[in-house]
């Protein structure tokens, strides 16, 4: 039959959240107030001046295509930033701009994976990743770590999962969903590992922004500017500058490959709205120190909201070093039972239960390859975390 499905879309698993969101709304829709700790988006709006350039830039008429890899000063804009922020120099022809850091590492898959290669992937891992390597009919192959390990991958795991068929390997620091951000010296030991395998090392820096407690983001191209040949630096708008429904993300890659890269985009979604460059071009004119209160609250909310989780009976959690999510273990629930007479046999039945009784939506930790955790994101205002904190404990008090 030729009005099929292409066989790929077989390997490529649904989003095990749309369910959750799905029944979210649905209780929404009759009235019931449910606290949502799922988005991985700021709850806040993009910062006036950004909106007042996107708002500038129709008025004035840039409403037409833009180069494939972006309007020069953005991308020289990027390249700057990097330079600064990186300590390494990059520059414009290295940036392609794209639909979002989501589009830029989308743009990577389609360079880079073929059949038969292996991608690695530590492990919890932001959802796409994988799926990304799937449909491109390459391998996953995840490198698990452990809530007592920081959640991080170690040096060992690395060296022991790198094979001749490895074409990539996929760090994120601060990673989504937990939050942890590698070290300067956890960098370094993976670099030492990497450096003689012939690989591309792809680093998702989309959330370097949004450490807390004063801690060093390091980007990987900085403590391995030797790797630059075969590095490339994810990057994006979305969670710095509130800029999630703009779509403007961008990679900072080797010359040759942003060529290839510009290639890709040229004959997919061709550039990022032409409006949200220019308005992400006026993000880039923030200073850095101008986003300290948007850091300190949520600081001060993956403080609070921790610390609540800690004191839950059965759960563990790690404090994130960045990104807003926490991600705690909740095993110490698992195989008791509800009220109703349900056991609660998995994260995902605990993800439904806590919605339908406590009327708080996570994301289940099987999601991100990691099944006993949970995913909460706090880009959620205060009054909510403690609201919903309490109903967390008075159902988990319910549990037998
Ligand atoms: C780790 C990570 N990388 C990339 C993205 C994509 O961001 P965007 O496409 O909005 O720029 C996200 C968004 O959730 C993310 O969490």
């Amino acid at each position: 039959m030729a009005s099929r499905l292409a066989s790929r879309l077989s390997v490529v698993v649904p989003s095990a959240t749309l369910a959750i969101n799905a029944r979210a709304q649905e209780l929404r829709a009759q009235g019931v107030d449910v606290i949502s700790f799922g988005a991985g988006e700021p709850d806040f709006d993009t910062p006036t001046a950004i909106r007042a350039a996107g708002i500038r830039a129709i008025e004035d008429g840039r409403t037409r295509y833009t180069p494939v890899s972006g309007i020069p000063e953005l991308r020289a804009a990027i390249a700057e930033q990097s330079t600064r922020d990186r300590a390494v120099p990059a520059t414009a022809a290295m940036v392609t701009v794209s639909v979002g850091a989501k589009g830029a590492l989308f743009n990577l898959a389609l360079a880079l994976y073929e059949p038969g290669d292996e991608v690695l992937i530590p492990a919890p891992y932001w959802v796409s990743y994988p799926e990304q390597v799937r449909l491109l009919g390459a391998t996953p192959v995840f490198l698990p770590s452990t809530l007592d390990a920081g959640w991080k991958c170690s040096p060992e795991e690395l060296a022991r999962a790198l094979t001749p068929r490895t074409k990539a390997v996929l760090l994120c620091s601060p990673s989504n969903p937990t939050g942890a951000a590698y070290t300067r010296a956890e960098l370094n030991a993976l670099a030492q590992v990497l450096r003689p395998h012939d690989c591309w090392i792809l680093a998702d820096e989309i959330y370097g922004r949004l450490v807390y407690d004063g801690f060093e983001q390091v980007s990987l191209l900085t403590v391995a500017p030797d790797l630059l040949a075969r590095l490339v630096v994810i990057d994006g708008a979305s969670k710095s500058y509130a800029m999630t429904g703009w779509r403007v993300g961008w990679s900072i890659a080797p010359a040759p490959l942003a060529r290839a890269l510009d290639t890709v985009q040229g004959q997919g979604p061709t550039s990022a709205a032409t409006m949200a460059q220019y308005a992400t071009l006026e993000a880039l004119r923030i200073d850095d120190a101008e986003l300290a209160p948007m850091r300190a609250l949520f600081q001060a909310r993956r403080d609070r909201l921790v610390a609540g989780l800690r004191a839950l009976p059965g759960v563990r959690c790690a404090l994130p070093e960045g990104a807003f999510y926490a991600f705690p273990e909740i095993r110490g629930w698992l195989g008791r039972s509800t009220p109703s007479g349900l056991t609660l046999s998995d994260d995902l039945q605990v993800t439904r239960w806590l919605l339908d009784e406590a009327h708080v939506a996570v994301v289940p930790g099987s999601a991100f390859g990691a099944p006993g955790h949970l995913r909460l994101s706090y880009a959620v205002g205060s009054a909510a975390i403690d609201e919903a904190l309490a109903r967390l404990g008075r159902a988990v008090a319910t549990l037998v």
